[in-house]
């Protein structure tokens, strides 16, 4: 698998239906649990400067919190402007209670 892994989280840190932000090489991302599932995508939404990881978590979307705009937390595919580009998303891995993304 190509890439690196890099510890961003703790999964005790963030419960179902929850999002965290974390930074990692000056980079900002949002870490969502959806069910038990994790997933990485980056916190600024596309739109303006806006933090995602301040709006809320609705299933498997994000609303962001300034405009409104709706992203899937699975595919980071952007779903109602007016952000018109998708999110870039990042493959995660658990590893015991470590959240680790693959950071290249
Ligand atoms: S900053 Fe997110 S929709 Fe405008």
């Amino acid at each position: 698998m190509p890439g690196s892994f890099r510890k961003v989280a703790n999964t005790c840190d963030i419960q179902p239906g929850k999002m965290k932000r974390v930074e990692l090489d000056r980079h900002l991302l949002l870490i969502a649990n959806v069910d038990g599932n994790y997933y990485a995508l980056d916190d600024t939404c596309t739109h303006e400067d806006a933090s995602l990881s301040t709006g809320s978590l609705q299933g498997d979307l994000i609303k962001c919190p300034l405009h409104g705009s709706r992203f899937n937390v699975r595919t980071g595919a952007v779903l109602e402007e007016p952000a018109e580009e998708n999110l870039r998303t990042y493959t995660v891995v658990i590893d015991g209670r470590d959240i680790l993304i693959q950071w290249s």
